[in-house]
């Protein structure tokens, strides 16, 4: 739900929870003006640091002690306020506390206002593969309200965008609204209503099929690769501290490779593809992750949760904007191919 005065709508959302069993985890962030948002002294609140390192079963320990410590019981509700990370990592300790209490989402990043925070997936990264532990555990609401972007940084902005550009690629209607949309001063006047669209188009899709047994695998468009690079990424910040790749940023490259396969396995007209990797080279710049390793890609592929067999790589392609064709089954030559015209741009 958008709104415009986040204070009010989370005390009305609150009161109906007893005074004590309510709770709040925040981006550590965030911590000193969204407390003076929230403005409710007596609720308990968990600062936590958000990466995707720290997307991390130690991290929902943390969560579960501090409600614990707070004497929440199945009646309580945490309030998650944050970006996908937080969101995420709140709603999986929410669902699995006590076997799951309710939890509401006030995400704070572009990506989690129009993706993370919406759809009821939660989780955390495990064994270096994205999201692989989680559930699905629907938020009592979402609490959209702009006034955070204010102080989100232009690189997240950006990949926020990479997710509203995957919604545009898949339903009908708003794609050349997005390519119109001005990059270079963001407006949010015509952001609140390309997000209000977004969502609604997010929401409708997971209405119909809440648990991705079919039509919601269309989201997953630009994920199968998205993920491998990120996957990738993380090993090599693990390894040698290099600079994440962020999520939105790595659903845009994942989109390039998978538009590639649409124009070649499915007969989708070109003109996406050439749009969507000439905004990437502007604003985005080329995939510098140190994840180029085509065959080391290929295999985290292979192992995706997304797929419904071992090592067969299970993407989503597009026939055309606003027409995607879930379950396409890739082949690694195929997947390779992808990639080179990906890393060759
Ligand atoms: N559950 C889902 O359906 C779903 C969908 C898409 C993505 N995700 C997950 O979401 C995560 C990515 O989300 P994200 O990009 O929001 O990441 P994030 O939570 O790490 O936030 C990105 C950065 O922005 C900072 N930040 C947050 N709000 C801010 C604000 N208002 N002002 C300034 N800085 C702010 C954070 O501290 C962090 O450094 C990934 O882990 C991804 O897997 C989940």
């Amino acid at each position: 739900m958008m709104c415009e005065n986040i204070h009010s709508a989370l005390q009305t959302l609150a009161a109906k929870y007893a005074e004590d069993q309510v709770c709040v985890v925040i981006d550590e962030k965030l911590a000193d003006s969204g407390e003076s948002i929230i403005r409710h002294p007596e609720w308990p609140i968990l600062r936590l640091a958000a990466s995707e390192q720290n997307k991390s079963l130690h991290t929902v320990q943390q969560i579960w002690d501090f409600l614990f410590a707070q004497g929440i019981t199945r009646r309580g509700l945490l309030i998650c306020i944050g970006g996908g990370v937080i969101t995420d990592l709140g709603g999986f300790a929410a669902a699995t506390y006590k076997r799951g209490i309710d939890y509401v989402n006030v995400p704070t990043t572009l990506l989690a206002m129009i993706d993370a925070s919406t759809g009821g997936k939660t989780g955390i990264n495990y064994g270096g593969l994205k999201n692989s532990i989680g559930c699905f555990a629907p938020p009592v609401g979402t609490l959209i309200w702009t006034g955070w972007l204010q102080t989100l940084p232009a690189k997240e902005m950006l990949s926020g965008f990479g997710e509203m550009l995957k919604t545009g690629l898949i339903v009908e209607g708003l794609w050349s609204e997005l390519m119109r949309y001005d990059l270079d001063t963001m407006p949010l006047e015509s952001l609140q209503t390309l997000i209000a669209k977004c969502v609604a188009a997010k929401e409708q899709i997971v209405a119909a099929d809440p648990k991705e047994e079919g039509l919601r695998k269309v989201l997953n468009f630009g994920h199968t690769f998205g993920h491998a690079l990120e996957e990738k990424s993380m090993e090599a910040q693990a390894r040698s501290g290099a600079e994440p790749l962020d999520h939105g940023y790595a659903v845009v490259y994942g989109m390039i490779a998978e538009l590639y396969l649409s124009v070649t396995k499915v007969g989708c007209p070109k003109e996406p593809l050439q749009q969507l990797s000439q905004l990437m080279l502007h604003y985005y710049g080329k995939p510098n992750c140190k994840c180029s390793d085509r065959e080391a890609l290929i295999a985290l592929m292979q192992q995706d949760k997304k797929n419904e067999r071992t090592a067969q790589i299970n993407c989503t392609l597009i026939q055309h904007i606003g027409s995607p064709l879930i379950n396409q089954v890739i082949t690694p030559e195929e997947a390779n191919e992808a990639l080179e015209y990906l890393f060759s741009l």
